[in-house]
Protein backbone atom coordinates (compact mmCIF):
# COMPACT_ATOMS: atom_id res chain seq x y z
CA UNK A 1 0.00 0.00 0.00
CA UNK A 2 0.77 4.27 -0.28
CA UNK A 3 1.26 5.49 2.67
CA UNK A 4 1.71 8.95 3.38
CA UNK A 5 2.34 10.36 6.80
CA UNK A 6 1.73 14.35 7.08
CA UNK A 7 2.94 15.62 10.50
CA UNK A 8 3.25 19.28 12.03
CA UNK A 9 5.68 19.84 14.94
CA UNK A 10 8.61 22.16 15.31
CA UNK A 11 10.62 19.84 18.21
CA UNK A 12 12.31 16.90 16.87
CA UNK A 13 12.06 15.50 20.57
CA UNK A 14 8.62 15.64 21.00
CA UNK A 15 5.93 13.32 21.42
CA UNK A 16 4.30 13.82 18.01
CA UNK A 17 7.34 13.34 16.46
CA UNK A 18 7.96 9.89 18.41
CA UNK A 19 4.58 8.49 17.29
CA UNK A 20 5.45 9.80 13.73
CA UNK A 21 9.01 7.34 14.09
CA UNK A 22 6.83 4.58 15.41
CA UNK A 23 4.33 4.93 12.23
CA UNK A 24 7.19 5.38 9.44
CA UNK A 25 8.64 1.82 11.36
CA UNK A 26 5.65 0.19 11.46
CA UNK A 27 4.59 1.32 8.23
CA UNK A 28 8.03 -0.04 6.42
CA UNK A 29 7.87 -3.31 8.75
CA UNK A 30 4.48 -4.10 7.11
CA UNK A 31 5.98 -3.82 3.51
CA UNK A 32 3.73 -0.44 2.88
CA UNK A 33 5.72 1.98 0.47
CA UNK A 34 6.23 5.21 3.03
CA UNK A 35 6.93 8.57 2.60
CA UNK A 36 6.54 11.47 5.02
CA UNK A 37 5.41 14.97 4.68
CA UNK A 38 7.46 17.53 7.53
CA UNK A 39 5.24 20.48 6.84
CA UNK A 40 7.59 22.65 9.43
CA UNK A 41 10.40 21.11 8.06
CA UNK A 42 9.23 21.79 4.44
CA UNK A 43 8.79 25.46 5.93
CA UNK A 44 5.35 25.30 3.84
CA UNK A 45 3.18 28.52 3.70
CA UNK A 46 -0.18 27.80 5.47
CA UNK A 47 -1.57 31.29 4.71
CA UNK A 48 -4.25 30.95 1.76
CA UNK A 49 -3.10 33.19 -0.55
CA UNK A 50 -5.12 35.45 -3.38
CA UNK A 51 -3.13 32.89 -6.30
CA UNK A 52 -4.64 30.05 -4.50
CA UNK A 53 -8.35 31.75 -5.03
CA UNK A 54 -7.25 32.18 -8.42
CA UNK A 55 -6.17 28.83 -8.98
CA UNK A 56 -9.37 26.81 -7.26
CA UNK A 57 -12.19 29.19 -8.40
CA UNK A 58 -11.04 31.29 -10.98
CA UNK A 59 -8.88 28.16 -13.95
CA UNK A 60 -5.91 29.43 -12.71
CA UNK A 61 -2.59 27.49 -12.49
CA UNK A 62 -1.87 25.42 -9.02
CA UNK A 63 0.78 27.66 -7.20
CA UNK A 64 3.82 24.93 -7.33
CA UNK A 65 4.03 24.61 -3.82
CA UNK A 66 0.18 22.96 -3.72
CA UNK A 67 0.59 21.10 -6.71
CA UNK A 68 4.22 19.36 -5.25
CA UNK A 69 1.69 18.26 -2.36
CA UNK A 70 -1.48 17.65 -4.25
CA UNK A 71 0.80 14.70 -6.52
CA UNK A 72 1.78 13.27 -2.80
CA UNK A 73 -1.98 13.01 -1.75
CA UNK A 74 -2.79 11.48 -5.50
CA UNK A 75 -0.14 9.10 -5.00
CA UNK A 76 -1.42 7.65 -1.62
CA UNK A 77 -3.92 5.26 -0.83
CA UNK A 78 -3.87 5.65 2.89
CA UNK A 79 -3.06 9.09 4.75
CA UNK A 80 -1.92 9.02 8.24
CA UNK A 81 -1.97 12.75 10.12
CA UNK A 82 0.11 13.35 13.47
CA UNK A 83 -0.29 16.25 15.13
CA UNK A 84 -0.51 17.99 18.63
CA UNK A 85 -3.70 19.53 19.43
CA UNK A 86 -3.93 23.47 20.10
CA UNK A 87 -6.84 25.10 21.37
CA UNK A 88 -9.00 22.14 20.82
CA UNK A 89 -7.89 22.61 16.97
CA UNK A 90 -5.07 21.19 14.70
CA UNK A 91 -1.88 23.67 14.81
CA UNK A 92 -2.18 26.48 12.28
CA UNK A 93 -0.20 24.94 9.95
CA UNK A 94 -1.84 21.59 8.83
CA UNK A 95 -5.17 24.31 8.78
CA UNK A 96 -3.42 25.49 5.90
CA UNK A 97 -1.82 23.12 4.27
CA UNK A 98 -5.71 21.84 4.36
CA UNK A 99 -7.33 25.30 2.93
CA UNK A 100 -4.79 25.44 0.39
CA UNK A 101 -3.85 21.89 -0.87
CA UNK A 102 -7.60 20.66 -0.35
CA UNK A 103 -8.87 22.90 -2.80
CA UNK A 104 -11.98 22.89 -4.84
CA UNK A 105 -11.23 20.83 -7.90
CA UNK A 106 -8.84 18.66 -6.58
CA UNK A 107 -10.22 17.45 -3.26
CA UNK A 108 -14.22 18.61 -4.13
CA UNK A 109 -16.45 19.82 -6.39
CA UNK A 110 -20.08 20.80 -6.96
CA UNK A 111 -22.80 19.20 -8.94
CA UNK A 112 -26.62 19.63 -9.32
CA UNK A 113 -26.61 17.70 -5.54
CA UNK A 114 -24.36 19.98 -4.22
CA UNK A 115 -20.51 19.38 -2.84
CA UNK A 116 -19.25 15.87 -3.72
CA UNK A 117 -15.53 14.60 -2.70
CA UNK A 118 -12.74 13.31 -5.12
CA UNK A 119 -10.74 11.89 -3.13
CA UNK A 120 -12.93 8.57 -2.28
CA UNK A 121 -10.06 5.81 -3.43
CA UNK A 122 -8.09 7.12 0.35
CA UNK A 123 -8.82 6.89 3.67
CA UNK A 124 -7.41 8.68 6.81
CA UNK A 125 -6.26 7.95 10.17
CA UNK A 126 -5.62 10.71 12.41
CA UNK A 127 -3.23 10.72 15.47
CA UNK A 128 -3.63 13.61 18.43
CA UNK A 129 -2.07 14.45 21.03
CA UNK A 130 -3.66 16.25 23.81
CA UNK A 131 -3.14 17.49 27.31
CA UNK A 132 -5.46 17.05 28.58
CA UNK A 133 -6.80 12.96 29.66
CA UNK A 134 -8.78 11.47 27.23
CA UNK A 135 -12.04 11.28 29.80
CA UNK A 136 -11.68 15.25 30.53
CA UNK A 137 -12.00 15.53 26.68
CA UNK A 138 -14.46 13.10 25.97
CA UNK A 139 -16.90 14.25 28.82
CA UNK A 140 -17.04 17.69 28.04
CA UNK A 141 -18.10 16.87 24.34
CA UNK A 142 -14.74 17.97 22.96
CA UNK A 143 -13.41 14.80 21.28
CA UNK A 144 -17.04 14.44 19.62
CA UNK A 145 -16.87 18.02 18.30
CA UNK A 146 -13.49 17.62 16.62
CA UNK A 147 -14.40 14.05 15.37
CA UNK A 148 -17.40 15.53 13.76
CA UNK A 149 -15.63 18.78 11.95
CA UNK A 150 -12.94 16.31 10.81
CA UNK A 151 -14.77 13.88 9.69
CA UNK A 152 -17.49 15.77 8.41
CA UNK A 153 -16.20 19.20 7.51
CA UNK A 154 -12.51 17.63 6.58
CA UNK A 155 -12.24 14.10 5.29
CA UNK A 156 -15.67 13.34 4.42
CA UNK A 157 -16.35 16.46 2.30
CA UNK A 158 -13.60 15.06 0.23
CA UNK A 159 -15.15 11.58 -0.08
CA UNK A 160 -12.36 9.93 2.75
CA UNK A 161 -13.38 7.88 5.32
CA UNK A 162 -11.55 9.01 8.72
CA UNK A 163 -10.61 7.23 11.88
CA UNK A 164 -9.24 9.35 14.85
CA UNK A 165 -7.15 8.15 17.65
CA UNK A 166 -6.86 10.44 20.67
CA UNK A 167 -3.38 10.22 23.28
CA UNK A 168 -4.67 12.07 26.17
CA UNK A 169 -2.43 13.24 29.32
CA UNK A 170 0.83 13.76 26.78
CA UNK A 171 2.02 16.66 29.13
CA UNK A 172 2.16 15.31 32.24
CA UNK A 173 2.60 11.80 31.20
CA UNK A 174 5.34 8.88 32.37
CA UNK A 175 7.77 7.61 30.03
CA UNK A 176 5.24 4.16 30.77
CA UNK A 177 2.49 5.67 29.94
CA UNK A 178 4.24 7.16 26.44
CA UNK A 179 5.74 3.85 25.89
CA UNK A 180 1.96 2.25 25.97
CA UNK A 181 0.41 4.77 23.80
CA UNK A 182 3.96 4.26 21.54
CA UNK A 183 3.20 0.35 21.39
CA UNK A 184 -0.06 0.59 20.51
CA UNK A 185 0.48 2.51 17.99
CA UNK A 186 0.84 -1.29 15.85
CA UNK A 187 -3.32 -1.44 16.03
CA UNK A 188 -3.37 2.08 14.10
CA UNK A 189 -1.43 1.19 10.90
CA UNK A 190 -3.38 -0.45 8.88
C1 LIG B 1 -0.37 26.43 21.78
C2 LIG B 1 -0.80 25.21 22.54
C3 LIG B 1 -2.14 24.98 22.72
C4 LIG B 1 -2.58 23.82 23.37
N1 LIG B 1 -3.93 23.59 23.49
C5 LIG B 1 -4.35 22.43 24.03
C6 LIG B 1 -5.75 22.13 24.09
O1 LIG B 1 -6.60 22.89 23.65
N2 LIG B 1 -6.14 20.95 24.65
C7 LIG B 1 -5.22 20.05 25.14
O2 LIG B 1 -5.63 18.99 25.62
N3 LIG B 1 -3.89 20.30 25.08
C8 LIG B 1 -3.44 21.46 24.55
N4 LIG B 1 -2.09 21.72 24.46
C9 LIG B 1 -1.14 20.70 24.95
C10 LIG B 1 -0.59 19.89 23.79
O3 LIG B 1 -1.60 19.16 23.14
C11 LIG B 1 0.51 18.98 24.31
O4 LIG B 1 1.57 19.83 24.68
C12 LIG B 1 0.97 18.00 23.29
O5 LIG B 1 0.00 17.04 23.01
C13 LIG B 1 2.21 17.28 23.78
O6 LIG B 1 2.74 16.54 22.70
P1 LIG B 1 4.05 17.04 21.93
O7 LIG B 1 5.25 16.62 22.76
O8 LIG B 1 4.02 16.32 20.64
O9 LIG B 1 3.96 18.53 21.78
C14 LIG B 1 -1.64 22.89 23.86
C15 LIG B 1 -0.26 23.15 23.69
C16 LIG B 1 0.15 24.29 23.04
C17 LIG B 1 1.64 24.53 22.83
Amino acid sequence: MKHLIIYTHLNPNSFTKAVVNEVEKISNDIGHETKIIDLYGDKFNPVLEFSDIEYSFMDGEAPTDVKHYQDKITWAEHITFVYPLWWGQMPAMLKGFIDRVFAHGYAYTYDENGPKGLLNDKSVQLIINTGNPNKTLSESGLQASMEKIIDDGVFGFCGMESKVTFFGNISLSTDEERKQHLDSVKNLVV
